[in-house]
């Protein structure tokens, strides 16, 4: 693998949990389960190799339409996770933010997110996004909302309002724009995923369900990346 034209942040949405539990006639929660020890693999590895950031869709604002069940194991999950993995990442240098609306998550789940996120603040590793309550347009609508306010108090000029302050008001401020979108499973959507982060990223569709996304897999979507020709709207030579 050439570690000369790594994407300096890669996105992933997590998809085909659901799917390789019914493949194993297991329960989807089961799914689920097998899809963190996925996104384990794939942390450890992205930041073994010294990727700049990765962000992973973990859970949507339509994902609360689920069953009450399946809602209810995904947020086990998330407690879990957030719980039992902090000191792991938190020792591998691995800084956490959360993307997405802390205050519509329960209380537990709400304070396991905030003390991931202080606890790894001053870290320089990695920088692992995980989208939870997550929406690319509520996203949106929030940062005209915050430079609306910023216009009313007169702290900045409707003028100066551009993409870059806009940017700067988007959960991911000071990150760079998502290099590589990898969605699994053979999905061919964006499902309102970072919509403004998204808009010059290569997009990879692997048709393996996400808890069999393993090392192998990932190293192949970073070398279809690196052969891939970025023009930015410009030609190429
Ligand atoms: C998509 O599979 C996956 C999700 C909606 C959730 C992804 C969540 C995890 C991998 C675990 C929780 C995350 C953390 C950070 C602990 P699907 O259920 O939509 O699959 P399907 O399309 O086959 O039904």
């Amino acid at each position: 693998m050439n570690r000369d034209t790594l994407p300096r942040h890669v996105a992933i949405i997590m998809d085909g949990n659901g799917r390789w539990a019914k493949q194993h006639k297991i329960q989807v929660a089961l799914g689920h389960r097998k899809g963190v020890e996925a996104l384990r693999a794939i942390i450890r590895e992205s930041s073994d190799l010294g990727i700049e950031a990765l962000s992973l869709y973990a859970f949507s604002t339509e994902n609360w339409r689920r069953s009450p069940q399946e809602v209810e194991a995904l947020m086990g999950l998330l407690l879990e996770y957030f719980t039992s993995e902090i000191d792991e990442l938190d020792e591998k240098n691995v800084r956490i933010r959360i993307l997405g609306d802390k205050d519509g998550m329960p209380d537990r789940q709400r304070r396991a997110l905030i003390n991931a996120e202080e606890r790894t603040e001053k870290n320089t590793g990695l920088k692992l996004n995980i989208a939870i309550n997550y929406g690319g347009r509520a996203e949106l609508a929030r940062a005209a909302r915050m430079l609306a306010e910023k216009a009313v108090r007169g702290d900045i000029r409707p003028e100066d309002i551009d993409e870059e302050a806009l940017a700067g008001e988007l959960y991911t401020r000071g990150l760079p724009d998502v290099d590589l979108l990898i969605r699994t499973s053979g999905e061919m959507r964006l499902s309102n995923f970072l919509l403004f982060q998204c808009a010059y990223a290569e997009f990879l569709f692997p048709t393996v369900l996400w808890p069999d996304f393993g090392v192998e897999d990932y190293h192949a979507a970073l070398d279809a990346f690196a052969g891939r020709n970025r023009r930015f709207g410009g030609r190429s030579e």
